[in-house]
């Protein structure tokens, strides 16, 4: 008998999972670097799993493609904003995702990303590399420090709870921090919930780390961003739709914030003509919150054994109920 058939959706998913995957499914991956939207459709017909990735729209013309075989999507992320949740659970098609396993890597990654914009370590670099350089200069590159301020989190789950334990060996003066309720974790550390509002007045360094949803969906907009203090640097690690971007775009042009930390933005990646690309207050990274080697292969491995669990009819090691 012939088995049942997933579609790896990218290219660079460790072997090690793959080859885990081969043992119970016949498998199938893209032939360029990520899928497109007609090769996916052309493909999936008869599929019984989807892996993919935040950039690959998983989408009702997608799962109407694959039709009646197609039973899960095990997307190697902990966002599955790119999955259209309603059209899944009406196609009784399952989801597993990657929580946990990334939580420290992309709470390393923030804090690298808010101390390089702050402290310009890119722009000092750029300098270092084209003649820039001319001498130690008293106040040359010279960017706001992180002891003593204010840090505002956005969304304190798992990964904003991590970020706040790593920022207060910093000796800040404050943390704030959004979430639907009080969290003990970051109330030990000294942390107060406030609004969103009181959040991006009041903080030095303000950092999203809440998923995209319709409710949090430009949560930071014109309005927010005119509330910011002018040296206030905003660092985002959720997804790029998280922000107004145009507004940023302006607030940055005008110099009413001091700068921007992106590992996300809209679109991915960032045509090179984007405004962004040319500032020097702006530190943009390509994605790669989670981009430690060992994170990156345990990710592979639960997206693996998530669509694994749904063959054997059990309950994934990760799966999201909606
Ligand atoms: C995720 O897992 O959702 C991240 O954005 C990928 O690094």
């Amino acid at each position: 008998m012939s088995k049942p058939k997933v579609f790896i959706a990218m290219k660079g998913v460790p072997e090690v999972a793959i080859n885990l995957l081969r043992k119970r499914f016949e498998v199938e991956i893209c032939e360029s670097i990520q899928s497109t939207k007609e090769e996916m459709l052309k493909k999936i017909p008869g599929f019984f799993g989807i892996f993919c990735c935040p950039s690959i729209m998983i989408n009702e013309e997608v799962m109407k493609a694959a039709g009646p075989s197609l039973k899960v999507i095990g997307t190697m992320s902990v966002g599955y904003d790119h999955v259209n949740l309603p059209v899944m659970k009406t196609n009784g098609i399952r989801l597993g995702y990657t929580p946990d396993v990334l939580t420290e890597t992309v709470a390393e990654t923030t804090v690298g990303l808010l101390i390089s914009t702050t402290r310009r370590f890119f722009e000092a670099n750029h300098a270092v590399k084209t003649g820039g350089w001319k001498n130690w200069t008293p106040t040359w590159m010279c960017g706001k420090g992180i002891k003593n301020s204010v840090v505002g989190i956005i969304g304190c789950g798992n990964i904003g709870t991590s970020i706040a334990k790593k920022l207060v060996t910093f000796e800040i003066s404050q943390l704030l921090y959004t979430s639907r309720s009080e969290k003990p974790a970051v109330k030990a550390l000294g942390g107060k919930l406030v609004t969103v509002d009181e959040l991006v007045e009041k903080s030095d360094f303000i950092i999203l780390a809440i998923a995209l949803n319709e409710d949090t969906k430009f949560i930071i907009n014109g309005e927010r961003l005119a509330k910011m203090k002018s040296h206030a640097i905003l660092v985002n690690i959720g997804r790029g739709g998280l922000i107004d971007q145009d507004e940023l775009i302006k607030a940055l042009q005008e110099k009413r914030i001091g700068g921007a930390g992106l590992d996300v933005m809209t679109p991915e990646p960032l045509p090179l003509d984007n405004p962004l690309m040319k500032m020097d207050n702006v530190v943009l990274l390509p994605h790669i919150g989670s981009a430690s080697i060992e994170t990156r292969i345990e990710m592979a491995l639960i997206t693996a054994n998530n669509i694994i669990a749904v063959l054997d009819n059990k309950p994934m090691p990760n799966e999201v109920h909606c």
